[in-house]
């Protein structure tokens, strides 16, 4: 989706810095990028379709020398991305950038051209420009006030003005902003990580905010004006943190990072010894967590796939039906939900538009909710009841790998907090689960060895059109994973199914060009899938085969083996995942694929 930043400094020049900051939006997807800056001449644009590198050679061209301005990320809704359509726009001495819709745009468009506006672009932020301009009294701030109450839909909005030239004014709703306090500096922008390297002091502004920054002050209006209070916040992750510390991209490096994304979503809230969890930011009772009637599971993507292997874990440990929705379908039934129910929104950004508006109709619908996410300050961890963090660290590559780790890790804690406080799991029993999970990072650990089985096979895998991921119980979700991250770095069609089904339908497809990846580590339900490898090589088909130590039967029907640790079947899923990421990361690399931004995905899906 779209990135936003801008900065106000006392002297300097701070265009060069905002290239870099728009740098690390890269991630979230988008096709052309924009600066705006507030020169010795009046307010100059440099707009460029295509990478940053692009914007960043006609800056050399085209020098823009400022200490205020705002830069821009576009990906393209309304109108194809060509320059007229990238960002900034303008009207007469006003500049606009923006994330988000405005739905109304058309409507806004007729009415500000009858009264004389042209317009230069496809775009429905275009009319915000006009919008604001015509509502301008020597008050920037004000007049964007006066504009927000007209707009319908979501947007994170950043302008200036040539008139009042030190001043940026930004506006949310329903998209994130974050603003960035320094020295004789403020910063805004659509995520933390792009005001790393400048500071670590951040407001999150809430929807219906109005904020005005100069060098030296920064105020907080609501859109009637009224002042408000936003706390600074001290932000923990460092720049490294988001650069690629040597690994050619930021997925592998991610990949990489996964055993101690695990020993980080467990550190502090596990006691082995004594059989306790506890989980900070998690706010419901004890009696409540007893009377709980049902979860519910909302989430998009990858996410979604957590909320999958959530729902088995919670069933099994706690004995609570859990149901798992699309958050985009769920907006669109009877929320069913009330004071007898947990509404659990997973989300690594914690801003998909469609997760945060089911998170809205649980909450309103009167059920206990709570957010897992991996950013601290996002919508809706500051939208639910309660919230548990990941502490994935920023995750950059566009195809989620260690988030969901955190996610997984959080859920199976979750899941014996459950189990432990309605009594389904006895004290011994917690503390065995304990020790299991403790270990984990070491099993990912010899996961990731597997590194170089993953290349080899993917060199062969890049070859073919179509792929199946299979498995069942616990790792049904991580047969859907696999073959979301294959399609989404490598664009080979993938499909994930429950082994069990292949029989009712997919086994049609197979034959000597269909590779199978079958994940047939230890499980109950190993003897079964067994049979499904074996019926899919009888058609065929050249099964790649996901095996734990000692395998003796399903590895003689393979093409090709990745031999895992054997872990408890309730932890398995955040072994096998593992090769099945870099299994796609390789398969990417080997097609010439974007790797971190495969096209036309964004990170941060903020629009329905
Ligand atoms: O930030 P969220 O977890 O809410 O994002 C949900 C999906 O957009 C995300 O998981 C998406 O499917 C990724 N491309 C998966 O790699």
């Amino acid at each position: 989706m779209c990135g936003i930043v801008g900065c106000t400094a006392q002297g300097g020049e701070v265009v060069a810095g905002l290239v870099e900051s728009l740098k690390r939006l890269e991630y979230r997807g988008y096709d052309s990028s924009g600066i705006a800056a507030q020169t010795v001449q009046g307010i100059g644009i440099v707009r460029r379709v295509g990478k940053i590198r692009e914007l960043e050679a006609q800056l050399q061209q085209e020098p823009l020398i400022a200490s205020t301005a705002i830069g821009h990320t576009r990906w393209a809704t309304h109108g194809r991305p060509t320059e007229a359509n990238a960002h900034p726009h303008r009207c007469g001495k006003l500049v606009v950038v923006h994330n988000g819709i405005i739905e109304n745009y058309l409507e806004l468009r007729q009415e500000l051209g009858a009264s004389g506006a042209v317009f230069q672009s496809e775009t429905d932020t275009e009319v915000v420009a006009h919008l604001v301009a015509s509502l301008w009294q020597g008050d920037l701030a004000a007049a964007v006030r006066a504009a927000v109450g007209r707009l319908e839909g979501s947007f994170a909005l950043a302008l200036m003005h040539e008139d009042t030239p030190e001043v940026i004014v930004a506006a949310r709703r329903d998209s994130p902003l974050v603003l960035g306090v320094g020295e004789g500096a403020h910063w805004l922008a659509s995520d933390v990580a792009a005001l790393l390297p400048w500071t670590r002091r951040v407001i999150y502004l809430e929807d219906g905010d109005v904020a005005e920054l100069h060098p030296t002050a920064l105020s907080v209006t609501d859109m009637a004006g009224k002042k408000q209070h936003r706390p600074v916040v001290e932000i923990s992750w460092s720049a490294e943190m988001a650069e690629k510390g040597g690994y050619a991209h930021f997925m592998l490096k991610e990949i990489h990072e996964q055993p101690t994304t695990v020993a980080n979503a467990l550190l502090g809230r596990i006691a082995e010894k004594s059989g306790t969890i506890t989980l900070d930011g998690f706010n419901i009772d004890d009696d409540t967590l007893r009377s709980l009637r049902r979860v519910s599971i909302v989430a998009c993507g990858t996410s979604w796939h957590a909320g999958q292997v959530g729902r088995f874990l919670i069933e099994q440990d706690a004995g609570l039906p859990v149901e798992v929705d699309y958050a985009s379908e769920a907006i669109y039934r009877e929320p069913m939900l009330g004071k007898d129910d947990l509404l659990i929104a997973i989300s690594q950004s914690g801003e998909t538009a469609d997760t945060r508006a089911a998170l809205r109709r649980g909450r309103e619908a009167g059920a206990h909710t709570l957010v897992i996410s991996n950013v601290a300050g996002s919508s809706m961890a500051r939208d639910a009841q309660s919230v548990l963090l990941t502490y994935a660290g920023p995750e950059i590559g566009v195809a989620s790998t260690k988030a969901f780790m955190g996610q997984l890790t959080v859920l199976s804690l979750l899941a014996l907090k459950l189990g432990a406080v309605r009594g389904k799991l006895t004290n011994g029993e917690l503390r065995r689960r304990l020790h299991e999970l403790k270990l984990l990072p070491h099993a990912i650990e010899a996961a990731l060895h597997s590194s170089d089985a993953a290349k080899d096979i993917a060199a062969e895998l890049a070859a073919a059109r179509d792929a199946l991921f299979i498995g069942r119980g616990v790792n049904y979700p991580i047969a859907l994973e696999g073959a979301l991250k294959l399609k989404e770095i490598s664009y080979i069609h993938a499909e994930g199914y429950p082994a069990g089904e292949m029989k009712h339908g997919p086994i049609a497809l197979i034959d000597a060009s269909m590779p199978v990846i079958a994940i047939a580590t230890h499980a109950a339900t190993y003897a079964v899938i067994a049979g499904n490898v074996e019926e899919a090589k009888a058609r065929g088909a050249r099964i790649i085969a996901l095996v734990s130590q000692g395998d003796d039967r399903v590895a003689k029907s393979a093409w090709r083996t990745i031999v895992l640790p054997a872990v408890p079947e309730n932890l398995s899923p955040l072994v096998n995942i593992v090769p099945l990421q870099l299994l796609a990361y390789w398969t990417a690399v080997a097609r010439n694929a974007d790797v971190d931004q495969p096209r036309n995905l964004a990170k941060t899906v903020t629009v329905q």
